[in-house]
């Protein structure tokens, strides 16, 4: 059985004060679960996060990160300044930085490569657009954009990848997309995996359903059989959303 991972992603929001509030609230909420609690928080906010969270079943991570360990870069943060504060998942690809901040397929498996030289979890995103679902194009952007992110890998690396299905035309829009359509997408993610890595390695990879996931949706997505968690935006916010979702199977 893969366990659940539900992971926040609080994107530009939540200043140091309210992260600690949010977290020391989620705590409590959360301490009896047995899914994966994970919060991926602005840099700012990232050393309070993780000293807050101490003692606690929630990790944290990074919504970003450079694919070099150090240099003439300015204003990026390395994987390896992340791995030694105590960081332990990254958030690779999100469509927003592929579209505000051009990132490319490329460029996501540079930084899936070099979160796992530095021993964090990487959670990648994938995700189709409006037109691209019209167009009867989503399971080969999909599978195409994970398995480039996913290139030159261990078989072991492969397995400890977390990759977050996001359909765009979901994400922040309150739009969701069914619970068959999301778990189509995942168990087409997970074939993929399978003819490239095999049925063993894709059968451990997570796979996340990410867009517009609330406390009312969640647990039927999440009781889908090829949805192994949450990436979740708005709804991570407040510790009072985020745990119903966390809480789904309670
Ligand atoms: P949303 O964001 O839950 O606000 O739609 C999800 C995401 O972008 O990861």
């Amino acid at each position: 059985m893969r366990k659940k991972v539900i992971a926040g992603n609080w994107k530009m929001n939540m200043l140091p004060n309210e992260a600690i509030e949010m977290i020391t609230k989620l705590a409590e909420y959360v301490k009896d679960t047995n899914n994966e609690v994970v919060l991926c928080v602005p840099y700012i906010d990232l050393f309070y996060c993780l000293m807050t969270a101490q003692g606690t079943n929630i990790k944290i991570g990074a919504q970003n990160m450079h694919y070099e360990e150090k240099g003439a870069y300015t204003g990026e943060i390395s994987a390896k300044m992340l791995k030694s504060i105590g960081v332990e998942y990254v958030i690779i690809g999100h469509s927003e930085r592929r579209e505000y901040f051009a990132e490319t397929d490329e460029i996501v498996n540079k930084k899936v490569k070099s979160a796992f030289a530095n021993d964090l979890k990487p959670i990648v995103c994938v995700g189709e657009t409006l037109e691209q679902r019209e167009a009867g194009n989503t399971f080969d952007i999909i599978t195409a954009q994970t398995e480039k992110a996913l290139y030159g890998l261990s078989l072991d690396e492969v397995q400890n990848t977390i990759i977050a299905y996001e359909p765009i035309w979901a994400i922040g829009t309150g739009k969701t997309a069914t619970s068959e359509d999301a778990n189509e997408a995942c168990k087409k993610i997970r074939e993929k995996i399978s003819k490239i890595y095999g049925q063993n390695v894709a059968n451990g990879v997570i796979i996340q359903y990410g867009g517009s996931m609330n406390p009312e949706n969640a647990k039927e997505l999440l009781q889908m059989p090829d949805i192994d968690g949450g990436l979740v935006g708005g709804a991570s916010l407040k510790a009072e959303t985020f745990e119903k979702i966390v809480n789904y199977n309670k």
